[in-house]
């Protein structure tokens, strides 16, 4: 455990403020239902990758395991991984060594690496590494049983084929971590756009929607077992696209088709599961983020007034390079449509590349004067990581010392600070609806929920319930969190 704090403090130390759930790990939870074999599964990255354990444990509940939260008791170690920065992957490298020493007391322990890393690295992993059995890409969750089997009867197992269809829409997940409140819903999976930096295309393959029936069903379910709160979940939300006899993007281009489900409607299809559940969604693209998206927001009293808009820069020089495919002028003029449609106080956040190939100093201000402009509640924050197989890392040069990244993305935290302090200032005074997750991590005396806006919200306990909603007024705030008192 000691191990696993330190991972911890080395994830959110450096390249990012993002707070845990987004860059950090997770670690199943145990459930004993009598099976015969324990899977322990610790997963890095983004929430889709969160989310894709969900389904991993499905699958493996069916296969006769259960799940445990301590490495000492388990059969099997998975590693679902991210591919997404350089230290992702190293982290991922230490913890191997790791489960690789309890092996020699161990024989019998079978290690598998999921998701990303594995997708780039495929059998690579088991020529280079010598340290894992199994291999298993992101699309490739539903042969674990048989590649499980494969390795038992002695031999190394990869599956790391990549499908134009799986969106695992029939697939239950196991909600793991779950406080009961909240959960996460895949709608999509894989990424068609080519940013420059990213990794994402390669280990992820095509964009694809998942059937909006099994979406909608699955709120409802989560619904009807007390969750109060689902998050929409894909790479770029905005080009969620969806018909009945087609449903995939490849095919919908070549042919015409009706009733196509886009991202409005399908925020619609969810915002309509009851106005008692709270709708999120992540991310947003500024290239595909349309006003039809935006007055559905606005229209609807339970889809969160929060948007997850991703600038990466503020020069359009350099969103050129990277391939984002809209400019500088564009991206302000979908702030000033979000701030007209649905208002000041909708929360909005962004990532941040400092450093990118060839940027200068004047473009990296130019960064910092969008923040201004914009003046986002928070962002993600990382410096430039070149991954090899990306267009950048084949076009250009990763010309940027690592002491010029690191103080560039300094002047970017340190304006995020002061920004995400103003914007909560704001807040003070105000009476805003917050919904209860569980206790606060400081207090147990406390409670803690999030407002429309997702903003960590502390309050006293007294007699209110997680998954209650409650009116609370705001009295303080600190850069990441607000202080207030719940009115009756
Ligand atoms: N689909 C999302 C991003 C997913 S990756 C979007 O388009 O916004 C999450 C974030 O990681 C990216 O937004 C970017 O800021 C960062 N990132 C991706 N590749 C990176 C790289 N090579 N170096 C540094 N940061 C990177
Ligand atoms: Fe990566 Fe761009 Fe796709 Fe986001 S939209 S996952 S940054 S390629
Ligand atoms: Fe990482 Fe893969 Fe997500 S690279 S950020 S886990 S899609």
């Amino acid at each position: 455990m000691e191990q696993l704090i330190k991972d911890i403090d080395l994830l959110a130390g450096q390249e990012t403020t993002a707070p845990e759930e987004s860059c950090g790990f997770k670690v199943s939870e145990e459930s004993n239902t009598g099976k015969s074999r324990k899977l322990y599964i610790e997963s890095y990255g983004c929430q889709m990758n969160f989310s894709d354990s969900e389904i991993v444990t499905s699958i493996m509940q069916k296969d006769g395991f259960d799940t445990t939260s301590e490495v000492d008791g388990a059969d099997v170690i998975f590693l679902n991984t991210c591919s997404i920065r350089e230290k992702a992957e190293q982290t991922v490298r230490n913890r191997l060594v790791h489960f690789n020493a309890l092996k020699k007391n161990r024989p019998g322990l079978m290690i598998g690496i999921l998701g990303c890393m594995a997708e780039r690295l495929k059998d690579k992993l088991l020529e280079e590494e010598k340290m894992v059995d199994l291999v298993v890409g992101p699309d490739a969750y539903r042969d674990l049983p048989g590649l499980i089997r494969e390795v038992d009867e002695g031999t190394k197992a990869v599956n790391t084929f990549l499908s134009r269809e799986e969106t695992y829409a029939d697939i239950s997940p196991v909600r793991l971590n779950s406080n009961g409140v909240t959960a996460f819903i895949s709608i999509m999976r894989g990424c068609d756009n080519m940013c420059s930096f990213c990794v994402v295309p390669f280990t992820r393959g095509r964009e694809r929607s998942r059937d909006p029936h099994s979406i909608v069903a699955e709120a409802k379910a989560l619904f009807e077992q007390g969750f109060r709160e689902v998050t929409l979940l894909g790479q770029n939300v905005d080009s969620y696209k969806w018909s009945p006899e087609v449903n995939n993007k490849a095919q919908l281009e070549k042919r015409e088709v009706s009733e196509v489900v886009n991202f409005a409607h399908l925020l619609q299809m969810v915002a309509d599961v009851s106005p008692e559940l709270r709708v999120r969604f992540s991310t947003s693209h500024p290239k595909d983020i349309t006003d039809e998206v935006l007055h559905t927001i606005a229209r609807n009293e339970n889809v969160c007034n929060y948007i997850h808009l991703p600038a990466q820069s503020g020069n359009s020089r350099v969103l050129k390079l990277m391939n984002r495919t809209y400019d500088r002028d564009w991206y302000i003029d979908r702030v000033d449509a979000i701030r007209r449609i649905i208002g000041q106080e909708c929360g909005i956040s962004s990532d941040m590349i400092a450093g990118f190939c060839t940027e200068t100093e004047e473009e990296h201000q130019d960064t910092l004067s969008l923040m201004d402009y914009v003046k986002y509640d928070f962002s993600y924050m990382f410096f430039y990581s070149e991954r090899p197989g990306t267009l950048a890392a084949r076009k250009y040069a990763d010309d940027i010392p690592l002491d010029v990244k690191k103080r560039r993305l300094q002047e970017i935290i340190q304006k995020q600070q002061q920004h995400s302090l103003e914007r909560n200032k704001l807040d003070i005074g105000q009476i805003q609806q917050v919904l209860i997750e569980g206790t606060s991590k400081k207090s147990d005396q406390q409670l803690q929920g999030r407002n429309s806006a997702n903003k960590v919200v502390i309050f006293d306990k007294k007699n209110y319930q997680k998954g209650q909603y409650v009116q609370v007024k705001i009295t303080d705030c600190t850069a990441a969190t607000l202080f207030g008192e719940v009115v009756e």
